[in-house]
């Protein structure tokens, strides 16, 4: 693994933000990089960012490890979600949007559509509670969903959409007028 000549750039601009040794600090957002680049995050691109940032491969690996934003094995090319399944959302029918996932994705979480298309897991709290049941579909929000609104976004995404983002039922959380289609 390397990062693209202007991923470099990038990171060695990341990286002029700290104080001469205290380079790891860019760990976070390298790690990020490298794993838009490669769609997910391998074990030669968490050793690249590591040497790059001069720092153990253990460390980048405790990072890596500790961020469920990280994604350490293949995900879906068009979409991986993550089901919140902290307590609003638990209560809510977080249960009910997973039971989707496992249908219309696969049996279990990280495990590749047969198409390789999708992928799914469970979540800690993504911090959206007031909008509970959601999920988070690449880097958007879902929320207010239910099995049918879960299930009608994945046939979106499989039909080349990207949907609105945001509450999926007509409710308004921070949003300006207009609101949610
Ligand atoms: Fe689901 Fe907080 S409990 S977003």
């Amino acid at each position: 693994f390397a990062f693209t000549p202007a991923n470099l750039e990038w990171a060695k601009g990341q990286m002029t933000k700290y104080p001469e040794g205290r380079q790891a600090s860019a760990i976070i957002p390298l790690l990020f990089r490298a794993q838009e680049q490669e769609g997910w995050l391998t074990k030669p691109a968490i050793e690249y960012v590591a040497d790059l940032l001069g720092m153990a491969y253990i460390r980048a690996l405790e990072v890596a490890t500790f961020y469920f934003m990280f994604q350490l094995q293949p995900v879906g090319r068009v979409a991986h979600i993550q089901i919140c399944g902290t307590t609003s959302c638990l209560i809510c029918g977080a249960e009910e949007l997973i039971r989707v996932c496992k249908e219309k994705i696969a049996p279990q979480p990280h495990m590749l559509s047969a198409d390789g298309r999708f992928s799914w897991e469970e979540v800690e709290c993504l911090g959206a509670c007031a909008n509970a049941p959601m999920a988070q579909i690449g880097k958007d929000y879902y929320e207010d969903l239910t099995a049918e609104t879960l299930a009608a976004l994945i046939d979106r995404f499989s039909a080349g959409e990207v949907p609105r983002p945001g509450p999926q039922a007509g409710r308004f959380s921070s949003e300006p007028a207009g609101g949610a289609t």
